[in-house]
């Protein structure tokens, strides 16, 4: 039986400067396979929304969506952290709220950790969290939830005052107890003065190579989701064209009867 990462060995791997890899999941075979090579966090994110439901961005997504896939990806896991997102409108209206939800997703989903987005005006709502001893990941930057108020998904952080503010959240976020931080689409600059200015490991998302650690959406890196490709996504394997074949090879094989042979049928 493997030993599950807490939130204490990763706060060592910023300590000894051990960059810490995260990926996204959101069912039993994806956690599987991350899991046995050796990935440090699985984020069960809202990102599920747009690259497994089909939404155009991460809002409509249920806590009941939530709890079913953290449960899926903490069964499918046995040695990554697993941290699972708050989504929209489950810790935005008050705190009593926020710490139902925020149990919910730790006593029924088994998540070790839960995400939510914002700085310095979500800091008392990860305080109220942190205290009920459910460990917290801060999400600033650029946030997707606040997609509407961004006016689409676009880089913060890029003139002086904004900069200033999400320095702010940072610091906000990590003095209301979160354990670490995913900083999103912000200038490179500013996310290696952030991870220099806190005691708490950065995970970056299009915030370039000065962070402590790198979360990618799962089927963007395996070309699973054509719908965008943002700059900061690096492919690492074409796996919607293998599927592609596999599939044809199949539909091929049942019109022409090669399949099935008798080696795949009964006596
Ligand atoms: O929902 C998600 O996948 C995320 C990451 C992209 C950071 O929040």
């Amino acid at each position: 039986m493997k030993k599950r990462k807490t939130i204490l060995d990763i706060g060592l791997m910023k300590e000894q400067q051990d960059k810490i890899s995260v990926l996204t999941a959101y069912d039993y075979p994806f956690a599987q396979i991350m899991d046995n090579v050796g990935i440090d966090i699985i984020l069960v994110g809202d990102s599920v929304g747009s690259v497994f439901s089909g939404y155009d961005n991460t809002l409509p997504v249920t806590l009941d969506e939530m709890l079913y896939h953290t449960k899926a990806v903490v069964r499918g896991s046995q040695q990554a952290l697993i941290v699972t997102d708050m989504p929209f409108m489950s810790y935005q209206i008050d705190k009593r709220d926020a710490r139902l939800n925020a149990g919910r997703l730790i006593k029924e989903g088994g998540a070790q950790a839960v995400k939510l987005e914002g700085g310095e005006h979500m800091a008392s709502t990860i305080r109220t969290i942190v205290d009920m001893d459910i460990p917290v990941v801060g999400h600033i930057g650029l946030t997707p939830q606040s997609i509407h108020r961004m006016g689409g998904f676009k880089v913060q952080g890029r003139e002086e005052e904004q900069a200033r503010e999400i320095l702010a959240d940072a610091r906000a976020v990590e003095d209301a107890g979160a354990f670490a931080m995913v900083l999103e689409g912000i200038p490179s600059g500013l996310a290696k003065k952030i991870t220099e200015s806190v005691g708490i490991p950065t995970i970056g998302i299009g915030a370039g190579a000065g962070c402590d650690g790198q979360v990618l959406v799962i089927h963007d890196i395996l070309g699973l989701c054509d719908k965008y490709s943002p700059k900061f996504v690096k492919r690492y394997a074409d796996v919607s064209a293998t599927i592609s074949t596999g599939i044809e090879q199949y539909i091929k094989e049942v019109k022409n009867g090669d399949f099935p042979t008798t080696a795949h049928s009964f006596e």
